[in-house]
């Protein structure tokens, strides 16, 4: 990214806008308000996950179809949230709607296979280039079970993890994320900090962080271990990290993190939740070319539906067909779930939906960055595949060290307010990012290039 002249925001204006966009919304959501009036009183928080709880009130949602969503006050939007990146496939996809509606009506549940499970794993087989599947239903399943098995692979206990990433809600990945940035440590040696109460601290202290787009890092860091007597067994993560906003690899990294893992045969596992089915029909494997020993797959998996699935190498995935590592679960390979991924794989995520994904992003972006470049605002747009988002920062984040030094979040608020009120549903927080569905056009992506320009114009006025 080229450093050019950015304008100096007014922080004044920021908050009064903020506060001007935040009382519309409070007033087009009354009806929001009121579930959440009557929901906390029987729902923790009024939510059923933590990550819906907005403040003053989430926005609880009616029906979606294609590209829309409609909130309970009646309010529609072109849905750029996508169930936190699940609906790649859009809502409501005629193909899956009649796939989930056939098989609802010959039994959703039989902890038994079925035929769709099958089809499903040689298609993934396909795609991400690792023979061997099994089935959860979550992204957090699955990085827990992908661990287990490279632990049990490797016969060691210590896992390594990029600094700031997020694999899932269990004890093994609730490590070294969304901490105060100073209590971060320094660079070569990142501390191991619980997300959250309720975690062991032993369990803890088995996941090493390390910073993104190091390679050099990572090395030193698992010498160090190596020294220590505690070689890793695996080292997780995104081959573009999707909860910073966007940050993709820079060149050379992942190849660099697969020659390393290789050479000192520590199992990489490329968690997929995010990236596999979105940036590319075979995810990041594909997009980057680089093939880890496992990935691990949830979210736009069932088009909506709950599951999730782990891809390995014959080698690792022995132990699970030996019974030595027991990967179970009374839902894995769930009938309706695998009817609806069976539809989205075979008549959906298409290669003609791929090319209409990255046309759309494209757009997107591009309109992102002249509306930045013309008003000289201190932020850039980034994306791949059917995933991007404007990061506001006056400079470049490669890392979570960067992203807690540079971005901008007052601004990052602002803009999902303005998203919010003028017909767009994007994911709150600061950390997030747009993912299109194949139902979308390439008006909607100008329809959320106009709201940045609106933005853009009332801050520089
Ligand atoms: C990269 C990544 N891995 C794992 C998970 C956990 O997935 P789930 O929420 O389905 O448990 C997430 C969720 O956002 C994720 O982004």
């Amino acid at each position: 990214m080229a450093q050019r002249e950015v304008v100096q925001l007014d922080r004044g204006r920021i908050a009064e806008l903020t506060e001007r966009e935040e009382k519309r919304l409070n007033e087009r959501t009354q009806a929001s308000r009121a579930l959440f009036e009557r929901g906390r009183t029987s729902l923790a928080g009024g939510v059923p996950s933590s990550y819906h709880l907005r403040d003053p009130w989430p926005i609880y949602l009616d029906r979606g179809q294609g590209p829309r969503v409609w909130d309970v006050d009646g309010n529609e939007m072109l849905d750029f949230h996508n169930g936190f990146g699940s609906m790649v496939q859009g809502h409501a996809h005629p193909a899956v709607a009649a796939a989930v509606r056939e098989r609802l009506e010959k039994g959703t549940h039989f902890a038994a296979p079925t035929e769709d499970g099958i089809v499903v794993a040689e298609e993934l087989a396909r795609r991400f280039r690792l023979p061997k599947w099994r089935y959860t239903n979550s992204g957090s399943e699955s990085t827990m079970d992908a661990i287990r098995i490279a632990r049990a692979f490797t016969g060691r206990d210590t896992i390594v993890k990029i600094f700031g990433s997020y694999h899932g809600h269990h004890d093994y990945a609730m490590v070294s994320i969304g901490v105060p940035y100073d209590e971060i440590g320094d660079r070569e040696n990142y501390a191991s900090l619980p997300y959250g109460e309720g975690i062991p601290q032993s369990v803890v202290d088995l996941t090493i962080p390390v910073p993104f787009n190091d390679a050099d890092a990572m090395e030193r860091r698992i010498e160090r271990l190596i020294e220590e007597g505690r070689k890793p067994a695996c080292v997780i993560m995104e081959a573009a990290m999707m909860n910073l906003g966007i940050v993709l690899p820079e060149p050379g990294y992942l190849e660099a993190v697969r020659e390393l893992t290789e050479r000192h045969g520590i199992v990489l596992i490329f968690d997929e939740v995010k990236t596999g089915l979105c940036i590319a029909a075979g995810g990041a494997v594909e997009r980057f070319g680089v093939v880890p020993d496992m990935v691990t797959l949830a979210k736009g998996l069932g088009a909506g539906l709950p599951s999730g699935a782990i891809g390995a190498t014959e080698e690792i995935m022995e132990l699970v067909e030996n019974e030595r590592v027991y990967q179970v679960g009374t839902f894995n390979g769930n009938p309706a779930s695998m009817a609806a991924a069976r539809a989205s794989l075979e008549e959906v995520l298409t290669p003609e939906a791929y090319e209409h994904l990255d046309a759309m992003n494209e757009r997107l972006m591009t309109g992102c960055e002249a509306v930045i470049e013309k008003h000289a605002l201190p932020g850039y747009a980034v994306g791949v595949g059917a995933k991007g988002c404007v990061t506001f920062s006056p400079s470049k984040i490669t890392d979570y060290e960067s992203f807690k030094a540079t971005q901008d979040g007052e601004l990052m608020d602002l803009a999902w307010l303005y998203n919010m009120n003028r017909g767009i549903f994007m994911t709150p927080g600061r950390e997030e990012e747009w993912t299109l569905s194949v139902t979308h056009s390439l008006e909607d992506a100008d329809a959320f290039v106009a709201v940045v320009e609106e933005m853009a114009a009332d801050l520089t006025a």
